[in-house]
C-alpha cells in the first residue's frame, strides 16, 4: 500500500507537557548517543495524542531525537501502525486478514466493518468515531479472529463481540481488550490440558491486558498525566537529562533545547519499580471564559452543531448546557472562549482547538453548511 502523508497538514505539534516527561523518559532507555532508538514510541505517542500522525509531529519526534526528517519520515511510513491521515477520532480498527483469522472469521468482521462504519477501509462511520481497514498477520494467530484497536488487541472475535464493542467505544466505554471468550492467553479454548493446577494462582489478565485495564487509557486521546511514568533510572544521576546528545552529535535543536527547559526537576533517587510520577505536576491550564450564551435556541430551533468536526452527542449536550446553540456563537469566540471550552469538557479536554471548532464555525456562518461540508471532506478549515 502505498503510504504518504496527508494532503491537509496541521500548522505545527508539541507534546502536552506531561507527554513531553514521557518522551523524554522513554530516551533515557538508551545509551547516550543513542536517542534515535526511541523513535517509534516517540512517534506513537503523538499519534496517541493527537489521533494520527501528522508531519509537523513526525518533524518534532526528529528534532527531539537529533534525527534527520527524512529517517522520521521512513519510520512512519514503513509501519502501519502509524496513521499517516486523520482517521476515527474514537478508534481506528484494523482488522487481521491473514491466514489464521481469515479461516477463522475475519471476513464476518470486515463485514460488522462495513456495515457499522464504512463500506470503505478508511472511510469515516457518519460520526466521525470510526474507522477500519483489513491489515496483514498482527502475530495473535492462536487468539484469531483478531482486531487491533490503537495498540490494544482484541481476541477472539466474532461478529456480535466486534459489534458490541464498537457500541461500547461509541458510547464512551473503554471495553477490555484481550480475548473476547475469556481466554487467559492463548491456551485451550476448552481449558488447560496442562499445568492446570496453578490456574488458580494465575493473575487476573494477562501482561498485555492487565496494563491496559490498569492505566486505563484504552481508546482514547491521551495528554500523558493518567499514565505513570515509569522511569525511575531517570532519577539515579546514570543518564543524563535528556535531549542532549553525546560529544560528536548534533547540537540541541530549538526544540530539544524547549524539551531539555522543560525536563521535569529531579526528584529524589528511587529505584522501586513502582517510582510515582516523575514528572512535576502539570499546571492546570487557562480556565478561560465561560462563552456567552443564550436562554434557548432563537425561534426555538438549535444549529446541529454535530456538524462542526469534533462535536459529537456528548459535547452537542454540553454546548446546549452553556447555552450555545447555534454557529455563529462559536464563530464569535475569542482565545478565552476557548481556553474555557478546551478546560471543561471532560473526557474531551483540548478538543475545542485540536478539532478547530471556531474556524469550522466561520466557514459555516461565511460560506454555508453545503460548502462548510464539502470542504470537511478533505479537512479543508
Ligand atoms: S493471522 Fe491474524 S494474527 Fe496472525
Amino acid at each position: 500500500m502505498l503510504r504518504r502523508l496527508h494532503h491537509a497538514q496541521p500548522e505545527s505539534f508539541e507534546f502536552t507537557p506531561a507527554n513531553l516527561a514521557w518522551a523524554q523518559a522513554q530516551m533515557t532507555k538508551f545509551p547516550v548517543g543513542r536517542q534515535a532508538s526511541a523513535i517509534i514510541p516517540l512517534l506513537f505517542r503523538a499519534q496517541e495524542q493527537e489521533g494520527w500522525l501528522s508531519r509537523p509531529a513526525i518533524e518534532y519526534v526528529a528534532d527531539m531525537l537529533g534525527m534527520p526528517y527524512i529517517r522520521a519520515l521512513e519510520v512512519a511510513t514503513f509501519y502501519f501502525m502509524f496513521q499517516l491521515a486523520p482517521v476515527g477520532s474514537v478508534a481506528h480498527i484494523q482488522i487481521c486478514g491473514t491466514t489464521s483469522c481469515m479461516i477463522c472469521g475475519s471476513e464476518d468482521l470486515i463485514k460488522v466493518c462495513k456495515e457499522k462504519i464504512s463500506p470503505q477501509p478508511f472511510g469515516l462511520s457518519a460520526d466521525g468515531k470510526f474507522s477500519w481497514e483489513e491489515v496483514e498477520c498482527l502475530g495473535a494467530c492462536a487468539n484469531a479472529p483478531m482486531a487491533q484497536i490503537g495498540k490494544d488487541y482484541y481476541e477472539d472475535l466474532s461478529e456480535e463481540s466486534l459489534a458490541k464493542l464498537i457500541d461500547d467505544m461509541a458510547a464512551g466505554g473503554q471495553p477490555r481488550p484481550g480475548s473476547q471468550t475469556g481466554r487467559f492467553s492463548s491456551e485451550p479454548a476448552t481449558g488447560l490440558t496442562s499445568l492446570s493446577a496453578s490456574a488458580g494462582e494465575m493473575e487476573k489478565y494477562n501482561g498485555s491486558v492487565d496494563p491496559a485495564v490498569t492505566v486505563g487509557d484504552v481508546v482514547k486521546k491521551i495528554d500523558g498525566s493518567e499514565v505513570a511514568l515509569r522511569a525511575p533510572w531517570q532519577m539515579s544521576g546514570q543518564y543524563p537529562a535528556i535531549g542532549i546528545m553525546g560529544a560528536g552529535q548534533r547540537p540541541m535543536s530549538a526544540v530539544q533545547q524547549a524539551a531539555a527547559k522543560a525536563a521535569p526537576a529531579p526528584k529524589a533517587a528511587n529505584n522501586t519499580a513502582e517510582a510515582p510520577q516523575a514528572a512535576e505536576p502539570v499546571a492546570a491550564e487557562a480556565e478561560g471564559k465561560k462563552p456567552e450564551g443564550l436562554a434557548a435556541p432563537r425561534d426555538g430551533k438549535a444549529d446541529d452543531l454535530k456538524k462542526i468536526e469534533g462535536i459529537g452527542p456528548v459535547l452537542e449536550e454540553r454546548l446546549n448546557e452553556w447555552g450555545i446553540f447555534h454557529y455563529d456563537q462559536i464563530a464569535a469566540w475569542g482565545a478565552d472562549e476557548v481556553a474555557y471550552a478546551d478546560n471543561n469538557v471532560p473526557r474531551f479536554k483540548g478538543r475545542c482547538s485540536r478539532d478547530k471548532w471556531v474556524a469550522q464555525a466561520k466557514i459555516i456562518v461565511s460560506e454555508g453548511l453545503e460548502a462548510f461540508l464539502e470542504r470537511a471532506k478533505t479537512n479543508d478549515y
